[in-house]
């Protein structure tokens, strides 16, 4: 248990704008907690570099983030938590929370065990072969009842179209289908997300792979509640919404506030 002082920020961060997909859910259930995004576009994708680059990624940005006077941090990359976390953890004394593929859905939706369902999960490179995720699929999915695939350009396609979006959607989503090919017609009938940047296009997979998207967002941003309110005494759920986040992207350099309203316009 951690005492702090009330309202004090809580930080996330990414290799880029994927974790955005964690942040909106965070807004939705605290409209009024401050929020402070890191963008480490400097670096990304994380999916394609070493464990010991990604660790020492998370120490520079979390010290960062507590120069911002962050309560918390929330590591809103599977990637990163795949390598990192437990690192931040022997480092630093904040609470962090990270994000993992919901593959538990195997063992808690009965309908899944039917003949007529096939699960895929989909993550980047580097955390499909993480140790951590290795263990996650042993303890879930000890008979391999999903089927696994890695997509090394699909998160920067989805950061590439948020910063330079295409003049036509369609010409976006022939570059997804074309990076998603190694999963069509694979027969599956619900692919678990195991990127952040993957639910900020959901419908767009949807529709593509024809198939239902499992997204952790949701009860990421509930843990992220339940320890947040464990730090800070009173959350107040009166207070005005925040409209804005404070934004940093590594390869800007540059702090920016952005509005929430940007979830309404992006993606179309
Ligand atoms: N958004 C990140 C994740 O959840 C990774 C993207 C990257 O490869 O940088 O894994």
């Amino acid at each position: 248990m951690c005492s702090v002082r009330q309202h004090q920020p809580i930080g996330l961060y990414d290799s880029g704008i994927g974790g955005f997909s964690i942040l909106r859910e965070v807004h939705n259930l605290m409209p009024s907690v401050p929020l402070i995004y890191v963008a480490d576009d400097a670096h990304a994708p994380y999916g394609e570099k070493q464990p010991s680059f990604v660790q020492e990624r998370a120490r520079t940005i979390v010290e960062q983030l507590l120069h911002e006077k962050v309560v918390m941090v929330v590591v809103a990359c599977n990637t990163a938590t795949a390598v990192a976390i437990d690192f931040l953890r022997q480092n630093f004394t904040i609470p962090f929370v990270g994000v993992e593929p919901y593959l538990n859905v195997l063992n808690k939706w009965p309908q899944l065990s039917d003949d007529r369902h096939k699960t895929a999960v989909a993550t980047t490179v580097l955390m499909g072969q993480s140790a951590r995720f290795l263990e996650l699929r042993h303890r879930l999915d000890p008979q391999n009842r999903s089927m696994y695939f890695t997509f090394p350009n699909l998160a920067t396609l989805i950061e590439e179209e948020f910063y330079h979006p295409s003049a036509n959607f369609a010409d976006f989503e022939a570059k997804l289908e074309q990076e998603l090919a190694p999963l069509k017609d694979k027969g599956a009938s619900h692919l678990i997300l195991g990127c952040t940047h993957y639910p900020l296009v959901q419908n767009t997979l949807e529709k593509i792979l024809k198939l239902k998207a499992i997204s952790p967002c949701r009860p990421v941003a509930n843990r992220c509640q339940e320890i947040y309110q464990s730090c800070v005494k009173q959350v107040r759920t009166d207070g005005d919404p925040t409209r804005t986040f404070r934004f940093f992207s590594t390869k800007q350099g540059t702090w920016k506030e952005l509005s929430f309203d940007l979830f309404h316009q992006w993606p179309k």
